[in-house]
């Protein structure tokens, strides 16, 4: 059996194409995954180039893979993701021994495009954006485990004036309404407990339904959820605030099944800010949007990204960030540095704020919004939660799992904390956890009984 090995960067929107590519080239070639670089018959790098750090390391890998080439003539190289898409032919250009260069809309096409390397010994280039096919020719997902990824949409058509996105994923399309029913009711029926739905911006879903010319948005769709039997949890990545309506907010009332726990990129709090990245939004927008869903979901706990030293950032509007942070009380955040990417509008902004200070900023940023996430963990201690069992840890002592708010548990088992032999059965389950430890980033947890 051929062995393959992925190597993924960048979000989730990789993470799960990286798993359609495993798909495809299991019902198609027979190939297995390995995690050993150093048996694999095909490497695929799934590329990610929303920041320059991420872009770099595909080329210093792809240096490295080299040398593992010239040991082994057989082996192909291929490079998808956001990277690929951006470059096509200059990655061969830069690296002549990469195989197939393909993009996020043609990951189906792998077995086409190892075939015609094989065939015509050129390396092969397709990064063509052909609408929403790929979803029409992905074999079903194989093995899930209480939790599943199901995308919705694909690419963003919101064009922020630093992001690469919509050139590397093309513009918004969404996926028919009852293709994405029919796949989380086959989840479901599976036993998968927990969907997370996946797209830029989720909430510009606009599925059509059936032959008709209606179309189904982001509220009808989780409406339509929480009519699946055995679904308990419903989440989603990553949502808009533009796009964040009453509708939607309104359908939390209605769906048990979403979780008190959003995460919603701000980027910014000061309006000149705002209007220079091309959000669409106000900060008093926002905050009007949290304050509604906090009417509906008291205990909702917020995430966020976060984009500091962007071109002409004063320490006043930084300033303004921070208050917005502590008002609103986020308690995780993917907060980096401003990277300007070629190509982008705001790659030619002036920008004359040193280094230092950003990283100074980034730094206040970040410990502000790990304080504030240690008192929500504190507050969850001695309480129970409804936990998704994950796995083990490492060690395989103890049950690994994600609360509500999307908190890591370690969790024991009593009486006598260790491995209990029905343990495995209980992955992919719900079960009660009284929270006994908060550490900076975990929790610790012991089960509140032991099910049956
Ligand atoms: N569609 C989502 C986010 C997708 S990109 C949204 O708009 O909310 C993920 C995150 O990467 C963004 O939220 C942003 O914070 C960050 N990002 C994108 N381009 C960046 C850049 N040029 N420099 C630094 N961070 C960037
Ligand atoms: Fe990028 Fe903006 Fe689209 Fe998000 S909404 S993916 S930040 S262009
Ligand atoms: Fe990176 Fe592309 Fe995702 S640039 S963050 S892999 S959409």
């Amino acid at each position: 059996m051929k062995k393959l090995y992925i190597k993924t960067f960048g979000c989730q929107m990789n993470e799960y194409d990286s798993e359609k590519m495993a798909d495809v080239l299991h019902s198609s070639e027979g190939m297995s995954n390995t995690s050993d670089i150093e048996e694999a018959d095909v490497i695929l790098l799934n590329t990610c180039s929303i920041r320059e750090k991420a872009q770099e390391k595909v080329f210093s890998d792809l240096g490295r893979l080299r040398e593992l080439k010239q040991n082994k003539p057989n082996l192909l190289i291929g490079v998808g993701g956001c990277v690929a898409s951006q470059e096509g032919k200059q990655i061969v250009n830069r690296a002549p021994h990469v195989d197939f260069v393909f993009g996020p809309q043609t990951l189906h096409r792998l077995p086409d495009l190892i075939a015609k390397r094989l065939e015509t010994g050129k390396s092969q280039v397709d990064i063509s954006f052909p609408e929403i096919e790929k979803f029409d020719h992905l074999p079903r997902s194989r093995q899930t485990r209480g939790s599943a990824f199901v995308s919705i949409m694909e690419g963003c058509s919101k064009y922020c004036s630093y992001c690469v996105v919509p050139y590397t994923r093309g513009e918004e399309v969404s996926r028919p309404f009852e293709d994405v029913l029919t796949e989380i009711v086959g989840l479901t029926e599976q036993g998968v407990k927990e969907i997370t739905l996946l797209g830029q911006n989720v909430n510009a879903y606009r599925g059509t339904m059936g032959n008709s010319k209606e179309i189904a948005d982001f509220a009808l769709l989780l409406e339509y959820m929480s009519e699946i039997p055995g679904l308990d949890r419903i989440r989603f990545t990553t949502s808009h605030p533009k796009e964040f309506t009453q509708r939607l907010i309104d359908v939390y009332d209605k769906v048990p099944q979403l979780v008190s726990h959003l995460h919603l990129p701000v980027q910014h709090a000061s309006d000149t800010i705002l209007a220079a990245m091309k959000r669409g939004y106000t900060a008093l927008e926002f905050k009007s949007i949290i304050r509604k869903m906090r009417a509906v979901r008291p205990n909702l706990s917020l995430s966020s990204d976060f984009i500091v030293g962007f071109p002409g950032e004063t320490d006043a509007d930084f300033e303004k960030l921070m208050d917005m942070v502590v008002e609103l009380n986020f308690d995780n955040s993917y907060s980096f540095i401003f990277s300007p990417r070629p190509g982008t509008p705001a790659a030619n902004l002036m920008d004359d704020t040193p280094y230092a200070i950003k990283l100074k900023r980034l730094q206040r940023l970040i410990a502000q919004i790990d304080a504030q996430a240690l008192v929500v963990s504190k507050a969850m201690l001695d309480k129970t939660e409804r936990v998704l069992i994950e796995g083990f840890t490492r060690d395989g002592a103890h049950l690994l799992g994600r609360t509500e708010n999307n908190r890591v548990i370690n969790i024991l088992i009593p009486p006598n904390d260790v491995a209990h032999p029905q343990a495995d059965s209980w992955i992919g389950e719900m079960l009660d956890v009284k929270v006994t430890e908060v550490l900076k980033h975990t929790l610790r947890g012991e089960l509140a009984y032991v099910p049956a």
